[in-house]
């Protein structure tokens, strides 16, 4: 269970809010657009991208678990434009919120990733059982780790890939990063 106080925020030209129905086109769009960039990574690609893809019911099992405050699917927002995406997942322990992330690929680069996670973890922080937020990453997947790296989170070493994370081109070895709720200071306050 989520019990974050707030589902949105922003910093800046950035934001991140939770999907909605409405945002089916839109997101299949970019995951379209996206698809050789994150298939390596992300398991759920050919959701969107399959021919009789209707995107209306691949995000209403989304919506419905963020209703239901299992999981948050959110979308990055740049200047109000859609570039990616944030996830908040209850699946590391009582007291510890997930977040994942990723990006349409001409938007990397840019420091836009870490700022949204970021944004993300000041909203996994407002829930008071929230003492700990953990990003997991195939340790293949680099540029993934540069994130929780620039963030200040620390680094809990590898291990076998736990059941959903899934990467298709990954390694099966699972790198862990981890920030306790002392060590942040939050994030849209000073950016
Ligand atoms: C993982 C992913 C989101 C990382 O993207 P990214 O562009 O490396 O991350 P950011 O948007 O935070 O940008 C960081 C880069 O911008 C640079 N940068 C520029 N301005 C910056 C700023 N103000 N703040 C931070 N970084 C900045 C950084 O130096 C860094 O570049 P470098 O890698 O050459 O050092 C992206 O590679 C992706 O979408 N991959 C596919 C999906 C995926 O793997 N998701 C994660 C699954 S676990």
């Amino acid at each position: 269970m989520i019990r974050i106080a707030a589902a949105t925020a922003a910093a800046g030209p950035l934001a991140i809010r939770p999907w909605t129905r409405d945002d089916a086109e839109a997101v299949r769009a970019l995951v379209v657009a996206s698809a050789d960039h994150l298939a390596p990574w992300m398991p759920w690609v050919g959701d969107w991208t399959a021919p009789d893809c209707d995107p209306r019911a691949v995000i209403e099992p989304l919506v419905a678990e963020w209703e239901r405050r299992e999981r948050y699917h959110g979308g990055i927002y740049l200047d109000g434009a859609l570039i990616g995406s944030v996830g908040i997942v209850d699946r590391v322990g009582p007291d510890a919120l997930e977040v994942g992330y990723w990006l349409a690929p001409d938007a990397t680069g840019r420091g836009h990733a870490t700022a949204a996670t970021a944004l993300a973890v000041d909203l996994a922080f407002t829930d008071p059982d929230v003492e700990r937020v953990v990003i997991l990453h195939d340790e293949a997947n680099v540029r993934s780790g540069g994130v929780p790296r620039r963030l200040g989170f620390a680094d809990r070493g590898t291990g076998p890939e736990r059941a959903g994370l899934g990467a298709p081109g990954g390694s099966g070895v699972e790198r862990a990063w981890e920030l306790a709720r002392a060590d942040w200071s939050g994030y849209a306050s000073r950016a």
